[in-house]
């Protein structure tokens, strides 16, 4: 079974990049299911009901979420109608929409996990305690998880990694936006990264705007965050996992951009 996941799409830029390169990605790699973090997807924070089917309609079979799930306040009229998008699973509870969501992938159910990590971001519910409740749902269903673990620190993330080890297919780290390089395949065979890398602007800082970042560390003052425009970047992963021994074999990293040239 192959898994393609695409990080955090930011804004229009994202989004065109996700629907130029997402029909040569299938077409090179051929997942069997394609996930996408779209957390950023509307101007940098949250989604709007529209983008949403933008982005199903793009290629992807699920979106997950983050801290920016509740940015567009018209999320609460279509969060609980639509199927295929969660949000982090450790939410308080009784917080709209869910957080595991099953697709199909090559024939077999693979269940979709999205947490959020506590470090150096809102005080959630426990995502350790939430991960194990979830494996052992989705467990009774299928031996094919894939977890976004959309998290600040790399500590937290590869904590999440080693304690999933085993149980789950893959581990990938979201909302940093910048790609880090230790994909690998953990002792049990659960395939993990810290972080995907963002899919939107290439010259801006995280996808926002340089300049108006810049001033906010020089001069502390409030400043108005737009996403970045000129060159974009796309930046993904693709799994394989083994249908035999149910573990993960290989975690490849994609990044496009000017200066990582994509070969058909
Ligand atoms: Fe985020």
């Amino acid at each position: 079974m192959r898994i393609l996941f695409v990080g955090d799409i930011v804004g229009s830029p994202g989004r065109n990049m996700l629907k130029s390169y997402l029909p040569k990605l299938k077409l090179k790699y051929k997942p069997h299911a394609t996930i996408v973090n779209g957390e950023n997807a509307a101007h940098g924070k949250g989604i709007t009901e529209k983008i949403y089917h933008e982005i199903i309609e793009a290629g992807a079979d699920v979106i997950t979420m983050g801290n920016h799930t509740w940015d567009k306040r018209e999320i609460f009229d279509f969060i609980d109608d639509v199927p295929k998008m969660i949000r982090p699973a450790n939410f308080p509870k009784n917080t709209p929409g869910k957080g595991m969501t099953y697709t199909k992938a090559n024939g077999k159910e693979l269940a979709v996990i999205n947490l959020q990590g506590r470090t150096f971001l809102p005080p959630l519910d426990c995502p350790f305690q939430k991960v194990d409740e979830l494996i052992e749902e989705a467990s009774r269903k299928t031996p094919y998880i894939f977890i976004d673990f959309h998290a600040e620190a790399t500590s937290e993330k590869q904590a999440i990694g080693w304690y999933t080890d085993g149980r789950v297919s893959a581990v990938v780290g979201t909302h940093t936006h910048v790609q880090t390089a230790d994909n690998r395949v953990l002792e049990k065979g659960t395939a993990y990264i810290s972080d995907v890398g963002m899919t939107g602007p290439y010259d801006g800082i995280l996808g926002t705007d340089k300049e108006a970042v810049i001033k906010r560390f020089k001069t502390n003052l409030p400043v108005r965050f737009e996403v970045a425009e000129g060159r974009t970047t796309l930046s993904a992963v693709v799994i394989d996992i083994d249908e035999q021994s149910k573990k993960a074999v290989k975690i490849d990293r994609i990044l496009i951009n000017d200066d990582h040239m994509f070969f058909e």
